[in-house]
């Protein structure tokens, strides 16, 4: 019948769609744990947050403090071990960046004052680009970093 020739096009599809998220994250050896965003005192923001940096906080994790200004990120590269959990925390020191890690889920919006955090599972080693997808000025488009999962 009709009804059931809809029930298996509707199971194909979800099918499909936890097909793409799964490999969009583990596929490529990166997964997304947990995204949330924090918001913090801008007044304080150099005090809270600090120098730009990747901490070592346990075994396997590491902490990634990232700051987005016009029209680089810090630090440059970010450099993290594989087989390892990284929680980044990204901010940005003038107007709203964007941090968008290339052929990856990581994608969120820096926002001065406000404290983006994400943990991703690394697997494997490589190297990705760091994109910025909001227009932030004349250099937008040559904003970028590098990702190096060593
Ligand atoms: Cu930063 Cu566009």
């Amino acid at each position: 019948s009709y009804e059931k020739l809809w029930l298996i096009a509707a199971l194909l599809l979800i099918v499909g769609f936890i097909a793409t998220i799964t490999y969009g994250s583990v596929g490529l050896g990166i997964a997304m744990i947990d995204d949330s965003e924090d918001t913090v005192n801008p007044g304080s923001l150099d005090e809270d947050f600090g120098e730009p940096r990747v901490e070592h906080v346990g075994e396997n994790e590491y902490e990634a403090y990232v700051i987005a200004q016009t029209f680089t990120y810090r630090p440059d590269p970010i450099e993290v071990p594989a087989d390892s959990e990284v929680t980044f925390y990204v901010t940005s020191r003038d107007v709203i960046h964007s941090f968008s890690v290339v052929g990856t889920n990581v994608n969120t919006m820096v926002i001065p004052g406000e404290v983006s955090s994400m943990t991703v599972e690394f697997d494997d080693p490589g190297e990705y680009g760091i994109v910025c997808n909001e227009y932030c000025g004349d250099f937008h488009h040559t904003m970028e970093g590098q990702l190096h999962v060593v």
